[in-house]
C-alpha cells in the first residue's frame, strides 16, 4: 500500500485534494488520511488563544485544530494566493517573509507551512532575519513544514541561536514537521 493508493481511495470516497504543480497542499474533509499526512502533525498540544498560519492554502491545519479544540480562538492566515472564504479565519493576501518582518503582535501558535510545488521557501530554513523575527512574534509554539536540508544540524542551530527550543520532529515521507517552543 502506498500513499498514492490511499489518496486514490480517498478521492473515490469523495475527498478533495487541492494541488499545485503536482503537490498536494490541502484536503477536504481535513481529517482525510489522518496521521498519514503532515497536517495532522501540525496540531498544537494545547488550544491556542491565537494562531497564525503562514501559507494558509485551503486551511486544512486550522480546520483540524478547530475539530480538536473548538472555535474559540482567533486564526489569521497569510498566503500569496487569495483563498476561498473561510468561516472562522481571517486570511490576508501577503508575502510571508514581509508579513513576519512587519508584524507587531504575538501569536500563541505559528504554523509555518510555505510549501510551494514540492519545496519549502528557503528563508524558513536558513534566513537569520526571518528566524529572529519569527521568534519575536512567537508566543508559545511554532511548527515548520520543511524538506530535510543537507546541513540539518546547522539549520536547527539557527533556531536554537534565535532562542527557540527544539521539542519534537516528525518525519512524514519526504517532509519534516519540526516543533519549537519559546
Ligand atoms: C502546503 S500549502 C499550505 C497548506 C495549508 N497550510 C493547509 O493547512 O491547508 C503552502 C502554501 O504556501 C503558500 N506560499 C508559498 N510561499 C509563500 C510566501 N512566500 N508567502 C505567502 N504564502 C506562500 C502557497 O501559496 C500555498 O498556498
Amino acid at each position: 500500500m502506498t500513499i498514492e493508493t490511499l489518496v486514490e481511495e480517498s478521492k473515490q470516497k469523495g475527498a478533495e485534494f487541492i494541488t499545485h504543480k503536482g503537490t498536494i497542499h490541502s484536503v477536504n474533509p481535513p481529517e482525510t488520511l489522518f496521521g498519514y499526512t503532515y497536517w495532522a502533525h501540525a496540531i498544537p498540544p494545547i488550544k491556542p488563544e491565537s494562531m497564525l498560519v503562514l501559507g494558509y492554502g485551503s486551511g486544512t491545519v486550522p480546520k483540524l485544530v478547530r475539530k480538536i479544540f473548538g472555535n474559540s480562538f482567533e486564526c489569521h492566515g497569510i498566503d500569496l494566493a487569495i483563498p476561498s472564504p473561510q468561516d472562522h479565519d481571517i486570511v490576508v493576501q501577503s508575502e510571508a517573509f514581509k508579513f513576519v518582518m512587519e508584524c507587531d503582535r504575538k501569536y500563541d501558535y505559528i504554523c509555518v507551512d510555505l510549501w510551494n510545488g514540492g519545496k519549502c521557501e528557503e528563508f524558513v530554513v536558513w534566513d537569520k532575519k526571518f528566524i529572529e523575527n519569527l521568534k519575536r512574534i512567537a508566543g508559545r509554539f511554532v511548527s515548520l513544514n520543511i524538506s530535510p536540508p543537507k546541513n540539518y544540524h546547522e539549520h536547527v542551530q539557527l533556531y536554537k541561536d534565535a532562542g527557540f527550543n527544539p521539542d519534537r520532529f516528525v518525519i512524514i515521507q519526504n517532509q519534516i514537521i519540526e516543533w519549537y517552543s519559546v
